[in-house]
């Protein structure tokens, strides 16, 4: 990290959303965001976040708009609070104008805090004036919201949680530094496929995840053996990638999200993402892999059903997704690359 430009500056920069093959689901510490268990993800070039933040030494408050409207008060509360971590770092109290725009399907209800935050962490880094290496982005990233971290990078991307457990190779002291995203170079990333079912519009929105990991963490009679089953599910996820095993990896995908809704059903009370289309679509993938189709199903804190699948068998999936009964959009996505920076010019 070093001081790189003078204010004021405007950066845009440009993040894809990412979905996990191995789920984060659950904190250790709430306050710094650390996450009870590692992760592992492949970041989509379909879902987009381009987000333009300018320091402004006029400005008397920060300013956010969401797809050209003005941020609701509790998201502009929450990005303010992360600014002043940039702020901190960068020893400045200048206030900032932050204009966020998803390029994602249309109501797609798809989260896009992981691209969001991962755009934001290096438009509003650079914007200060820093210039932060890929891990440093990464734990900034993270603070915003978990998954943001794995963003940061393309392709397949692996979180280390920082716990005793789940180091990274060059452990260091502060468990803060130690939860933080790497990419998983693997020639298997260019043949992965996403096909992306999403289920039912108009549905009123459940719980947000953040809510629902602690609440499921406090409640859930199964969280501890959730947590057991991400310990065992990485590395084995890791070997499958190594050996460019689809199949095994792909098992892995679908196990591990029934594993984390099994966990979030049995909280107290349910916590049920999943709608009559979920289960639906479920069965297609079911089906498809009964024909000889590489498809394997995973689901976040929503509805939608994601399908891991190979360039080879997408179109057939797709077409498949969209045959099912209450699937309203369907998307292939291959894997995205990794946050950049795509304007960057001293503001006027
Ligand atoms: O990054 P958050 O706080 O929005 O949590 C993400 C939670 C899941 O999408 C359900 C799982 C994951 O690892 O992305």
């Amino acid at each position: 990290m070093s001081p790189s430009s003078p204010l004021p500056r405007a950066v845009t920069a440009r993040a894809h959303a990412n979905i996990a093959l191995v789920k984060y689901w659950g904190k250790r510490d709430a306050a710094r965001n650390l996450p009870a268990a590692g992760s592992l993800s492949l970041t989509l070039d379909a879902l987009t976040t381009v987000t333009h933040v300018a320091f402004d030494p006029a400005l008397p408050a920060d300013t956010m708009s969401l797809d050209g409207r003005p941020a609701g008060a509790g998201e502009l509360g929450r990005t303010s609070a992360w600014l002043d971590l940039v702020r901190a770092r960068a020893g400045i109290a200048t206030r900032a104008r932050v204009d966020s725009t998803n390029h994602f399907p249309t109501a797609s209800g798809l989260a896009s805090s992981a691209s969001g935050y991962a755009a934001l962490a290096l438009a509003a880094t650079r914007a200060a004036g820093l210039t932060l290496t890929a891990r440093e982005l990464s734990i900034l990233a993270r603070q915003g919201s978990g998954s943001a971290a794995r963003s940061i990078f393309g392709g397949l991307v692996r979180l280390h949680a920082g716990t005793p457990t789940d180091r990274g190779a060059d452990a260091r002291s502060s468990d803060d530094d130690e939860a933080y995203a790497v990419a998983l170079p693997s020639p298997l990333t260019s043949t992965l496929r996403m096909v992306i079912a999403i289920v039912g519009g108009g549905v009123p929105k459940t719980i947000g995840s953040r809510d629902a990991m602690d609440h499921c963490a406090e409640t859930s009679p199964f969280y501890a053996a959730w947590i057991a089953a991400v310990e065992r599910d990485l590395p084995a996820a890791e070997a499958a990638i190594a050996a460019g095993d689809v199949a095994a990896l792909g098992a892995l995908v679908e196990a591990n999200a029934l594993a984390m809704h099994a966990a979030a059903i049995a909280s107290r009370p349910a916590i049920i993402y999943w709608q009559p289309a979920t289960l639906a679509c479920l069965a297609t993938v079911r089906a498809l892999r009964g024909a000889g189709r590489a498809a394997w199903g995973t689901m976040d804190a929503g509805p939608h059903v994601k399908v891991l699948t190979t360039a080879a068998d997408a179109d057939a999936v797709a077409a498949a997704m969209r045959a099912t009964a209450g699937v309203t959009e369907v998307m292939i996505s291959a894997a995205g690359g990794p946050a950049v920076v795509v304007e960057d010019a001293a503001a006027c």
